[in-house]
């Protein structure tokens, strides 16, 4: 029996909407398992914003750091569009990141069968699809300094973002992905744009060294950045686990989502380096707020949902657990069940309620 502080922090737009399914799933495992939630719910993004003037408070923070997990649903919106560039909704969710040091950001593109025709691609192309995307996230030009707008005595303004990396940025995350190849199908590529940029060089320095000396049993290759974008929608399953900074990982983590039919499928993990056996962790959509169907349960809250699963595998170490989760939502889908994003001809369309009341409901025949 085990006793674990789960934070949910559900944000803005669609959040609130998706984050409470993750809670009936919690309040399943708490009825069902040894284990038990104890769910703290708290603001971040527009929401704190509105409530506490910053888009995360410290108390926030700690709590996040205290947690032995956080569940994040997403940030933003047209509402605070004229904020601060330093306040805005998304710096909340930049600090966790930064101040909780998780640099490793997992994002598995998986295509489920019942969906392959869902995707922008041929069913070939990505029936079976499973790929890892492993981006740095707490370094590179989304943090570098300076990082700022100044004023030129012509009148002209001049914008500056630093791209910086240093060697154990660089080591630490190409270990994590490197581990997870490890226990996947062995193949991994690093992508860089060392043909132009510095921190490409070194990237591609320190990757390389990393796979000679300490990964010989895997297939290690390396990729320009660009070029890895075409091959992702060239030919995705030759990819198993992709490697790269903060902001390539940007673009080419919304890319992957997209073959998997929507981007309202696809969870992330947001890990920190290991300490005691325990790493602090926070799991959330890749989805964003999607402020046009906000409070109308049309959301798809699969995404959700599998990041708690991922919260499930990668924190508390409930593998069957987690396992029963995404097999439920295979289910589902394979049983014709669909939100408005994934909505085929001949399929059933639900809202966000009733696709939580599902997976929950299969949950129940899986354990029973
Ligand atoms: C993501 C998002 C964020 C990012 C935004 C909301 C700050 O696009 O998680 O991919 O750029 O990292
Ligand atoms: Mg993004």
């Amino acid at each position: 029996m085990a006793n674990y502080d789960l934070l949910l922090l559900p944000g803005d737009g669609i959040g609130p909407e998706v984050m409470a399914e993750v809670e009936g799933v919690a309040g399943w495992l708490n009825a069902q398992t040894q284990n038990s939630f104890n769910v703290d719910i708290d603001l971040v993004g527009g929401a704190a914003i509105d409530a506490q003037g910053v888009p995360v408070s410290d108390a926030t923070i700690e709590k996040a750091d205290k947690a032995d997990a956080t569940i994040l649903g997403a940030v933003g919106g047209p509402k605070w569009d004229g904020v601060d560039f330093e306040v805005r909704p998304e710096a909340g969710l930049l600090r966790l990141r930064k101040d909780l040091e998780l640099f490793a950001n997992l994002r598995p593109a998986i295509c489920f069968p019942a969906l392959a025709d869902a995707s922008s691609l041929k069913r070939e192309h990505v029936e079976g699809l499973d790929i890892m995307i492993v981006r740095e996230l707490t370094g590179g030009t989304y943090f570098g300094e300076p990082k700022e707008i100044t004023d030129l005595p012509d009148g002209q303004k001049r914008a500056v973002d630093t791209t910086l990396y240093t060697t154990s940025e660089i080591e630490r995350i190409v270990r994590v992905a490197c581990d997870l190849a490890r226990k996947r199908g062995k193949k991994i590529h690093s992508a860089d744009k060392h043909n132009v940029m510095k921190t490409g060089v070194l990237w591609h320095e320190v990757a390389s060294r990393i796979f000679k000396d300490e990964y010989s049993d895997l297939e290690c290759h390396h990729i320009l950045a660009d070029n890895c974008a075409m091959q992702l929608v060239r030919d995705p399953k030759q990819f198993d686990v992709l490697v790269t900074d903060n902001l390539f990982g940007d673009m080419l983590s919304d890319e992957a989502a997209m073959m998997t039919g929507s981007l309202g499928m696809l969870p992330s993990a947001s890990l920190g380096a290991e300490m005691n056996g325990k790493r602090k962790a926070l799991y959330e959509p890749v989805h964003g707020t999607a402020p046009d169907i906000a409070g109308k349960s049309l959301a798809n809250p699969i995404a959700t949902i599998a990041s708690f699963a991922m919260a499930l595998r990668y924190t508390f170490n409930m593998g069957e657990a987690a396992d029963m989760v995404d097999q439920a939502i295979a289910n589902v889908l394979d049983a014709g069940l669909r939100t408005g994003d994934i909505m085929q001809e001949g399929k059933r369309q639900v809202g966000t309620v009733e696709m939580g009341a599902a997976i929950r409901a299969e949950m129940d025949r899986l354990a029973a």
